[in-house]
């Protein structure tokens, strides 16, 4: 529907949806031009000729715009949208990287994924990286493992100098991200990224397994403590037995779904966290895009020296 009387409403709705939102304005007045099109109730009371003064009190109006924002809310709130760009297509499983593709094939389809989940996306790959802060001024890391990883690890192997890591263990509960994974590691055909769906819940033993002394040197809890926090504080206490002599454990400075800095909130997050896991500060560590700290663990202070 494009009803002319609808369009100086719609063009305020928007722009204040727009200034609140991380969407763009042409992405949010689709959405309310679709909720509008689809509302019946609304549609009927146009037919009955309102002024645009009654349109805009109109309770079926302030239904319709109301229903738009909470689609917009919810659209943000997904990691992976299902709705836009390659995932529209790739629902159920993330396009195939073939094992001969080229170099040039193999950039694209990186560039492709890392911009399906929300946290990578926003990461840009040329903005600098919470590893390279941390690379050269602390023993090297040979093994590293990726908590609640996304696909971050196609863009963290980028920042990490060539032949440095010997093992990278990716874990995540969503399936999508794993198999886009597991396709870059066959590409790739060096062994060094292996990726596992793995729920925290499941906790370590058949993680630690897979690495010689049982303890990786460096794990990436990268923008998770306050999910984790917000949706299973149990589960914390779970991600502090992590094994692993160091950690990158960060937050995001900009929230998910409205345009506000959230840096504060998600730092005392994680600094409450460090405490009760008694993991010892050595480094901040601050980007364009996050905040947080390198630590020592627990379970380092107990291995090595
Ligand atoms: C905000 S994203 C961060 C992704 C990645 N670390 C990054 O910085 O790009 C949080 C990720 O944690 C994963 N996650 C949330 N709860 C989890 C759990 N209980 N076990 C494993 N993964 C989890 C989600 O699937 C999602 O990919």
């Amino acid at each position: 529907m494009s009803d002319p009387r609808l369009d100086d409403i719609l063009e305020d709705l928007v722009k204040r949806a727009a200034r609140e939102y991380r969407m763009d304005a042409d992405a949010i007045q689709q959405i309310f031009s679709d909720v509008f099109a689809n509302s019946t109730e609304l549609t009927k009371a146009l037919q009955k000729n309102p002024t645009p003064r009654q349109l805009r009190k109109n309770p079926h109006l302030k239904k319709a715009a109301q229903a738009a924002r909470k689609k917009i809310y919810y659209q943000l709130r997904q990691y992976r949208p299902k709705t836009t760009g390659l995932t529209e297509k790739h629902t159920e499983h993330p396009p195939i990287l073939a094992k001969n593709a080229s170099q040039q094939e193999a950039e694209q389809w990186l560039k492709d994924i890392i911009n399906t989940h929300i946290s990578t996306q926003e990461r840009r790959i040329e903005q600098s990286h919470p590893l390279e802060s941390i690379i050269n001024r602390h023993p090297t890391p040979r093994s590293i493992v990726d908590v609640g990883c996304g696909v971050h690890p196609l863009q963290a192997l980028h920042h990490l100098p060539e032949n440095c890591i010997s093992h990278y263990t990716a874990l995540d509960r969503d399936r999508w991200s794993i198999e886009a994974l597991k396709h870059y590691a066959d590409w790739r055909n060096d062994g060094l990224l292996s990726a596992h769906v793995w729920d925290l819940s499941s906790g370590w033993q058949n993680i630690s397994d897979l690495i010689d002394d049982n303890l990786y040197d460096l794990a990436l809890i990268q923008k998770l403590i306050p999910v984790i926090s917000r949706r299973n504080d149990a589960l914390l206490e779970t991600l502090a037995q992590i094994p692993a002599r160091r950690a990158i454990v960060t937050g995001s400075r900009m929230a998910m779904v409205r345009r506000k800095q959230i840096h504060k909130r998600e730092l005392g997050i994680i600094q409450r966290f460090l405490e009760q896991a008694n993991w010892t500060i050595e480094q901040q560590i601050q980007t364009e895009d996050e905040v947080g700290w390198l630590v020592r663990t627990d379970q380092e202070k107990g291995s090595i020296s």
